[in-house]
């Protein structure tokens, strides 16, 4: 993916971070997935006071795009950090997130966009942050 269309992706992840809510880490996770046919679906963390029903910024903007009918997807750009602060360090998605990427992401080509500025933006292959992971290859 060319670099301009990364910095739009993480402009998007920045701008979906702004919805999180977080009132327990108040760490403040964004994410924007983007479709084969270019569409962006926007991500936010949502936590719950009973803790374990938190949903990370990754997985809402999965749920979303595939409740909405989406299959196909290219790429997924990741911010975070503490609220009420601009991001400054990379935010590797958990690998709960990672699991669920599996399902809908040929790991060989999908892509996870980190950046910790505007500026500094790094990828990676879902094959390289799972390596090894199960997935639905597995299951037929
Ligand atoms: N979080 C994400 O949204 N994505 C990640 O990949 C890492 C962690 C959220 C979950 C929780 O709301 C907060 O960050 C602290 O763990």
């Amino acid at each position: 993916m060319d670099l301009n269309k990364k910095i739009e992706l993480v402009k998007a992840a920045i701008e979906a971070r702004n919805a999180a809510y977080t009132p327990y880490s108040h760490f403040n996770v964004g994410a924007a997935l983007l479709t084969k046919d270019g569409k962006i679906y926007k991500g936010c963390n949502i936590e719950s006071a009973a803790y374990t029903p938190t949903c990370c910024a990754e997985r809402t903007a999965f749920f979303k795009a595939v409740s909405e009918g989406e299959r196909n997807f290219v790429a997924i750009a990741v911010v975070g950090g503490k609220k009420d602060e601009p991001i400054s360090e990379l935010c590797p998605p958990c690998g709960v997130c990672r699991q669920v990427m599996m399902d809908f992401c040929d790991p060989c080509e999908f892509e996870v966009i980190l950046a910790s500025s505007k500026e500094e933006i790094k990828s990676f292959k879902l094959k390289d942050l799972l390596p090894l992971g199960f997935g639905p290859g597995n299951l037929s």
